[in-house]
């Protein structure tokens, strides 16, 4: 396999290839998941929750992001390294200016991450393009944003309501614009995802409880292998069903993005 870059990204985007993404917080399934041929690797700040046991993604810290990179990035490069790596900025880190940004963003860039992934919209536009101009690639992430979960309400589906929707889509073409080049949506209905996505050719969405009309998909990897501290999301489903190792199920639900059997419509949030 030919590494992923963000060249080879935007080919699959052309080809209508889907891109397959699953968390990771470690080497050894960082390094299983590159061979059973996922395209991304995200390392997100969930790993509060999976490896922590924390009860939401507040607490994490970026020193902690940055030694989880690292676990991941020398497990990908022990293997096959084709895979893309995202490292997530958690919460605190970016928010209070763009130097803390890029800051911060360098960190993890030098632990080894190809990309850096930011929540929200509309204020994150100047931060995005600071970090994009000084050689940062750029993942946004729209819809549920859990690091604000408390001012959210709860883990609840995002851009019900036209107006709410109408916002989504404009920070959408807002985040390509200032150079975004993925752009992770969270829980928000499967017909607004599908409309943002062909209204990004260059940035390219990755869905996750927001139906299969994305350009990718990511799921954390607990989860879709079985194993959870609490509930499980409704819109996950179970690839260990079935499937004879770790490594299988992953393969699995690779096919599954690839061929657009996953999601299917009734793995959804709302
Ligand atoms: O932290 C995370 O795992 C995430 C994904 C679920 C998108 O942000
Ligand atoms: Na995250």
């Amino acid at each position: 396999r030919k590494p992923v870059s963000l060249p080879r990204l935007q080919e699959m985007r052309e080809r209508g290839e889907k891109i397959a993404m699953l968390t990771a917080y470690d080497a050894t399934f960082a390094a299983v998941a590159d061979a059973a041929g996922v395209d991304c690797l995200l390392v997100g700040d969930s790993l509060g929750m999976v490896c922590q046991g924390r009860p939401s993604t507040v607490g994490v810290t970026l020193e902690e992001m940055c030694y989880h990179t690292e676990c991941v990035v020398r497990g990908v490069r022990r293997v096959q390294g084709t895979v893309w790596v995202i490292g997530d900025l958690p919460f605190g880190s970016y928010q209070t200016s763009r130097e803390e940004a890029m800051r911060s963003a360098a960190a993890l860039m030098q632990a080894g991450a190809h990309m850096v992934k930011l929540e929200g919209g509309g204020w994150t536009v100047e931060t995005v393009r600071f970090l994009v101009e000084r050689g940062i690639p750029v993942c946004a992430h729209l819809g549920l944003t859990p690091q604000t979960v408390h001012a959210l309400g709860g883990y609840r589906v995002q851009g019900r309501s036209e107006a709410e929707a109408e916002r989504l889509r404009r920070q959408a073409l807002e985040l390509q614009d200032a150079g975004a080049t993925m752009l992770v949506l969270e829980m928000v209905p499967a017909t607004l995802a599908a409309d943002i996505t062909r209204q990004l050719p260059r940035c390219h969405t990755i869905g996750i409880g927001s139906g299969n009309g994305t350009a990718g998909q990511v799921l954390v990897m607990h989860d879709m292998l079985g194993i959870h501290l609490g509930r499980t999301p409704r819109f996950v489903r179970n690839f260990m069903e079935g499937a004879a190792s770790v490594r299988d199920a992953i393969a699995a639900y690779v096919a599954a993005v690839k061929d657009g059997s996953f999601p299917d419509n009734t793995l959804h949030a709302w």
